[in-house]
């Protein structure tokens, strides 16, 4: 199974996908946790990267689309978070899965209100280290600001400033909203409403995948 999770910035993709990748055995995909961690160790791609992250700009399409190919299992069995955000992406990954026998078989569309994303990005917080995502307010570390698995002191991300967070809203109405229409037209759109509480969003996640 393929799945792709699609959503405004801050609407839960990552937080869910990480679970139900392990429950399920998928490959959890995560784009911009692979840009971050190239940015990190100022690979050639974190270098290209880096700018457009900062403004809360897309990343060309072909460096993510060069990305994606190299990252690819074999066999698929991917949660894809974070990817495809362009047309010209969504195509490219219909062309490299037919490839190989496969499909998108389900896309599940993260329903969020704005008020909800920007509540959840102001108070994110993430380790720098291992990539744990926590949230001040619901999501909390048990020890203020450090991280339950590793101990690193916890920071917030760069584009999560509200100046930021707001063009990363209007891109993705640009960019990224046309793909809802899409998937509605091959009729592999789910929407989840992804304003409940993480365990309520998990459990409705996993009954329409399921079905
Ligand atoms: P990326 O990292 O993909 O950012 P995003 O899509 O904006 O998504 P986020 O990681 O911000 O949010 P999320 O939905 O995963 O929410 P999370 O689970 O963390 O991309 C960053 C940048 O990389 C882009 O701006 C772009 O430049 C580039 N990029 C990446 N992919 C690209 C692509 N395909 N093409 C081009 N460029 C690309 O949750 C958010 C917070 O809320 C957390 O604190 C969490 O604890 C909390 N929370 C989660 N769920 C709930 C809940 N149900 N109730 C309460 N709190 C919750």
């Amino acid at each position: 199974m393929n799945l792709v999770f699609l959503g405004p910035p801050g609407a839960g993709k990552g937080t869910q996908a990480k679970r139900l990748a392990q429950e399920l055995g998928l490959v959890h995909i995560s784009t911009g946790d692979i840009l971050r961690e190239a940015v990190k160790n100022q690979t050639p791609l974190g270098k290209k990267a880096k700018e457009y992250m900062d403004r809360g700009e897309l990343v060309p399409d072909e460096l993510i689309i060069a990305l994606i190919e190299e990252v690819m299992p074999p066999g698929g069995g991917v949660i894809f978070d974070g990817f495809p955000r362009t047309i010209a992406q969504a195509q490219a990954l219909d062309r490299m899965l037919e490839k190989k026998g496969m499909k998108v078989d389900r896309v599940v569309l993260f329903d969020v209100p704005d008020d909800v994303v920007v509540e959840r990005l102001s108070g994110r917080r993430v380790c720098p280290n291992c990539g744990a995502v926590y949230h001040i307010k619901f999501n909390p570390p048990k020890n203020d600001e450090i991280c339950d698995r590793c101990g690193t002191k916890l920071v917030q991300r760069d584009d999560d400033r509200e100046e930021v967070v707001r063009n990363r809203l209007e891109v993705y109405r640009k960019q990224t909203e046309p793909l809802i229409e899409y998937y509605e037209r091959k009729g592999i759109l789910i929407r989840l409403d992804a304003s409940k509480d993480i365990e309520d969003v998990y459990q409705e996640l996993k009954k329409v995948v399921s079905t």
